[in-house]
């Protein structure tokens, strides 16, 4: 027993020192837009995820220097980039898992929404080859409006027949990020312990930040939870108007979606209860997609949890952010199945 308790810690030694590939399952993870501004560090924080054996990068120009770039750091995964349409079936093809933040941020005055018309079109044909290429591949959609992605790209799984809705995730979790660092900024409390809860959709309103669950808990004021709530729903506007026309969030949303992608590959290999945020096929409410706390597993989403009990001001928010999230939901649906 002395000698098998050595073996676990001189085990657990290896493991932190980064020399896993042993124990850890090869994952294949792809990014579609990874030559963009959120791609470009999203490739890099998956180069230093040790769950990942092989990163293929993804976009429609630029590629080939991101790829070369970020296969230099000596971490696990081997790197390859591909370029041009005509290289998606490669990219995609043995993908554990893709994430997509391919398409047009906002510029100052601009909603979500006004960025359908452009990246509705990337999104359904990028789903299109995922469907052929990677059907069984969690896909984590950073897109926006994901309010409507998300559904496009089901309805285009439904279509081809490879529809599994515990694999299609709407990446909420900047929404979740900003939630806790803003709520530890009020609430006093250590960043790194703080947890909230965000539910419904990621746009304005739609964003429902959970504070009176949020722990540790503070018993802060319902004005401070008011300007909270705002300050969470217009986190992305916030960064939009400080980038004056450079762009939305890229670097807080890569670190966000490095989180997101690491809870997927961690519920892929087994480790038990992981759990995030994410705009998902739901029966939480009766809108078909909605976002809550969700359970990944080895098959993606393994359990879709409730709500929970929500104050006053919480269910008011829940209620006037159902019409637009429907609108948004029906205008994704609407737009897989017309053109
Ligand atoms: P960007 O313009 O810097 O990069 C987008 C990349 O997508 C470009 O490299 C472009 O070449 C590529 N692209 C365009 N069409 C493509 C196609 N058909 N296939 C593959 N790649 C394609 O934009 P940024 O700042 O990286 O934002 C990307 C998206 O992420 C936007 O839609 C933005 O609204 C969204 N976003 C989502 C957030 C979330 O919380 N879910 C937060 C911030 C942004």
């Amino acid at each position: 027993s002395a000698l098998s308790s050595k073996c676990i810690s001189d085990h657990h030694l290896l493991l932190r020192r980064g020399f896993a590939s042993e124990a850890s399952p090869d994952r294949k993870v792809t990014v579609l837009g990874a030559a963009g501004g959120i791609g470009q560090p999203l490739a890099l924080l998956m180069k230093l995820n040790p769950l990942v054996s092989r990163l293929a990068l993804y976009d429609i120009a630029g590629t080939p220097g991101v790829a070369a770039d970020v296969s230099h750091i000596n971490t696990r995964s081997e790197v390859a980039g591909y370029v041009g349409e005509e290289q998606l079936g490669q990219a995609l093809e043995g993908s554990d898992v893709v994430i997509i933040p391919a398409g047009v941020p906002r510029k100052p005055g601009m909603t979500r929404d006004d960025l359908f018309n452009i990246n509705a079109g990337i999104v359904k044909s990028l789903s299109a080859a995922i469907a052929k290429y990677c059907p069984n591949a969690l896909v984590n959609m950073i897109s926006n409006p994901v309010n409507s992605t998300v559904p496009i790209a089901a309805e285009v799984f439904k279509k081809a027949g490879t529809y599994d809705e515990r694999k299609l995730f709407g990446v909420t979790t900047l929404d979740v990020v900003r939630a806790k660092t803003f709520y530890a900024g009020k609430a006093k409390a250590p960043v790194a312990e703080v947890n909230v809860p965000v539910v419904g959709g990621h746009a304005g309103v739609t964003i429902l930040p959970l504070f009176s669950q949020a722990t540790p808990k503070a018993n802060l004021p319902e004005d401070e939870i008011k300007a909270l709530t705002k300050r969470t729903q217009d986190g992305g506007t916030e960064v939009v108007e400080a980038k004056a026309g450079k762009g939305s969030a890229t670097l807080s949303m890569a670190y966000a979606g490095a989180i997101f992608a690491d809870a997927c590959l961690k519920g892929l290999n087994g480790v038990p209860d992981v759990i995030e945020c994410s705009f998902v096929q739901s029966t939480v409410t009766d809108l078909p997609f909605f976002a809550s706390k969700v359970r990944l597993g080895k098959n993606g989403v393994e359990e879709v949890l409730g709500l929970g009990p929500l104050s006053e001001y919480e269910k008011q928010g829940l209620e006037s952010l159902i019409p637009e999230l429907k609108a948004s939901i029906e205008k994704g649906i609407k737009f897989a199945n017309q053109s």
